[in-house]
């Protein structure tokens, strides 16, 4: 499909089936949004939710986290695992705080200046804080794409990574982003999925070229370990 028709399929299958209700959705904010992609970049969205809460009472802005003791803050993250991503949280508010005087500029180049955040954190605070139109590529939206364009080679390379991410930014929808972002998100976790994928209830089904060609479960590739 041309850029417009998918952007018009997964929109409208995002408004039909997707989430509106996780409680980062609300309100989102660049902290908002910072907290719950590093609590959900290796943890179930349902095991996110309550340390999110309590996280935002404890710590509603980057001023109040970056004044927290490293106890106070490891210990609210306490059974989330990956500590590392608490310190990283910490160090990130403490950083805005002191060079950007406890705000973030709405998507702009200075985002990734901000420890711990990456390519893909970058791309969903300018989606989901700002509505901006900026790509953003995890391993769901990797999946997808990478099934959708019937892309080969091992997705870990650079090579690959790099055809991904151009991919994303092409297909980036001027307007909407928010909710286009979020329907490749809820589309790799609910139907694109890396096992028994539900192709039946994708929207973009007859166009993608691995369910064409039969290779939903072969795509993506990765290298073997
Ligand atoms: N996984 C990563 N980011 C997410 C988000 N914003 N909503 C749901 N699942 C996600």
């Amino acid at each position: 499909l041309a850029p417009v028709a998918l952007h018009h399929a997964l929109i409208t299958w995002q408004q039909q089936n997707g989430r509106h209700d996780l409680p980062w959705q609300q309100q989102p904010t660049p902290y908002s949004v910072l907290v719950s992609e590093i609590m959900l970049q290796q943890t179930q969205v349902a095991t996110v939710i309550p340390y999110y809460q309590r996280w935002l009472e404890k710590f509603p802005n980057f001023e109040s986290l970056a004044a927290a003791s490293e106890d106070d803050v490891l210990a609210l993250w306490q059974g989330l695992g990956y500590y590392s991503r608490a310190r990283n949280l910490h160090r990130a508010a403490q950083f805005v705080v002191a060079e950007r005087g406890g705000i973030l500029p709405p998507c702009s180049e200075q985002l990734r200046e901000v420890p711990g955040v990456g390519p893909y954190t970058a791309g969903a605070i300018c989606a989901f804080a700002f509505d901006h139109p900026a790509p953003l590529v995890d391993g769901n939206v990797t999946r997808f794409f990478s099934r959708y364009f019937g892309i080969t080679g091992d997705v870990t390379s650079s090579r690959v990574s790099k055809h991904i991410w151009q991919l994303a930014d092409d297909y980036t929808p001027p307007q909407n982003n928010r909710v286009y972002a979020q329907a490749l998100l809820d589309m790799g976790a609910t139907v694109c999925t890396p096992s028994q994928p539900q192709c039946h209830g994708c929207p973009v089904q007859s166009s993608c070229n691995a369910w064409q060609t039969d290779r939903v479960l072969q795509l993506p590739e990765k290298k073997k370990k």
